[in-house]
């Protein structure tokens, strides 16, 4: 991403914390005094309804990412009113595939990495999905709820606690919705398992484990994509980067932020070596990527503690070889399902005490996969998960309902990146979570994705 003399996304997040906090929403210097001090005057936005309308969407950052998703939200026959990139032909792509889905050809907003600024003043999008590198998920979140707009933003949410505080506060404050696009909590088996843990068949939940173990060496090598900007993240941290695919499903199991919370976490990383070696196979003498220094550990590894004393183990690995993996366990009193490949495990199941297959346990198939299952699968996107994630984003907005994943969802699960960051750095001591619900997590009814009938 080219800056320039141009803020950079740091900079344009530390403005709008700061004219958060000159509006009384947020101290930068101590957000634990600022958390307890605001918490009585704070209106939560748990269960509160998305404005029920045909929503006009508008989608920022035209990649990969968001590319895929344009394809699901036209295949869900959603209005897109705007599309962003700084690369414009990006933009022009987008728009090509708005255009041939028999929709209005979009605005455009490719000038430069602060017109999203325009785009999010538009008084014809309601909904605005961020799809781009992540130091940009929390400005742009903050700008559209600040002009009043429902944002949607990739994963991993946001990267620092600040972040996750500011975001948790324009929320409440504008009264408007921060999601978290976690398509993994709507995959096929996920679902599943979900309705199955609300029916009672694994017990009382004792712990879990998720991971984002994938090899993205050529990827964060790569001269386009998300190599222009994921590699340079390798270099600023050392800890969970990615936590949000392995830990969004474990959490939805658990009922994170339902009656449970993250309580404290602690974390360690293994040596980098990684990226240095695909660097030496790779790269020409002389390559610019030499001067680099990676400090990102090749594995990380952290354990959650929550509330109710359950634990969760997190695994973060994209630099060394490896099948993909995202573990997906949950476990309780009465059994046990693992991920990669599927396999389930009740209490005297079987004399030898051998996995048995999930297939036996179609009948708690969710709803969103009975019926859009088959669209769901043509369309691609990681299994058809993508799909049924933006079907039901639609449907809450169009039936007038909660999100699923709302802010304090986002802010949890993205915290895990800098608290990982921050125990890693005191040699794996623990590390608190901030309460982002401010006492509610209490009181809230289990996931609308379990209860979907
Ligand atoms: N949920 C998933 O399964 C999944 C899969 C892939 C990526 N992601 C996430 O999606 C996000 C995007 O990843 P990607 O793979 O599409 O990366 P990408 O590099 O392919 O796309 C990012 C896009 O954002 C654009 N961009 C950068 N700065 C911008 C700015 N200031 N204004 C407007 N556009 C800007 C870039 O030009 C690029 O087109 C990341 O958060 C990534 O982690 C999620």
């Amino acid at each position: 991403m080219s800056s320039g003399d141009l803020l950079s996304a740091a900079d344009v997040t530390r403005r709008r914390l700061m004219q958060l906090g000159a509006a009384g929403a947020v101290s930068l210097g101590a957000p634990h005094l600022a958390q307890a001090a605001q918490a009585a005057a704070r209106r939560t936005m748990i269960d509160v309804p998305l404005q029920k309308r045909e929503p006009r969407l508008a989608l920022i950052g035209a990649g990969g990412r968001g590319t895929s998703l344009l394809g699901q939200l036209l295949a869900v026959n959603a209005q897109v009113a705007a599309l962003c990139d700084i690369v414009p032909a990006k933009a022009e792509h987008a728009a090509s595939l708005v255009a041939a889905a028999g929709q209005p050809k979009p605005a455009l907003f490719t000038e430069g990495p602060h017109h999203y600024e325009e785009l999010v003043k538009r008084n014809d999008v309601d909904l605005i999905l961020v799809a781009t590198p992540w130091d940009w998920h929390a400005p742009m979140a903050l700008a559209a709820m600040e002009h009043g707009k429902d944002v949607a933003i990739e994963v991993p949410g946001v990267t620092t606690i600040e972040q996750c505080w500011s975001i948790v506060h324009a929320s409440e404050q504008s009264r408007r919705h921060c999601i978290i696009l976690e398509n993994c909590c709507y995959g096929y088996n996920e679902t599943l398992i979900l309705r199955m843990i609300h029916a009672g068949m694994f017990g009382d939940l004792l712990y879990g484990e998720g991971a984002y173990i994938h090899d993205l060496r050529a990827e964060l090598f790569s001269n386009a994509g998300e190599g222009l900007w994921r590699r340079t993240q390798h270099t600023l941290r050392n800890g969970n980067l990615y936590p949000t695919h392995g830990l969004g499903p474990v959490a939805n199991y658990m009922g994170i932020q339902r009656g449970d919370r993250f309580v404290s976490l602690v974390s360690m990383s293994s040596p980098q070596r990684g990226l240095d070696l695909w660097r030496k196979d790779h790269l020409a003498p002389g390559d610019p990527r030499w001067s680099e220094r990676y400090i990102c550990g090749d594995m990380n590894t952290s354990l959650i503690k929550t509330a109710r004393g359950l634990t969760i183990t997190v695994k973060h690995a994209v630099s060394t070889p490896h099948p993909y993996d995202r573990i997906n366990l949950i476990a309780g009193t009465r059994g046990l399902f693992q991920d990669y490949p599927p396999r389930i495990y009740f209490d005297g199941m079987d004399k030898d005490e051998t996995f048995g297959s999930i297939d036996a346990y179609t009948q708690y198939q969710h709803p969103l996969w009975l019926r859009q299952g088959e669209l769901a699968r043509a369309s691609g996107g990681h299994g058809g998960m993508d799909l049924i994630m933006i079907y039901r984003l639609l449907q809450c907005v169009r039936e007038g309902l909660p999100p699923d994943l709302d802010v304090y969802d986002c802010a949890a699960w993205a915290s895990v990146a800098p608290l990982s960051v921050e125990s890693v750095r005191r040699g794996s001591a623990p590390v608190e979570f901030p309460d982002f619900t401010a006492g509610k997590w209490r009181q809230r009814p289990i996931s609308a994705i379990a209860t979907q009938s």
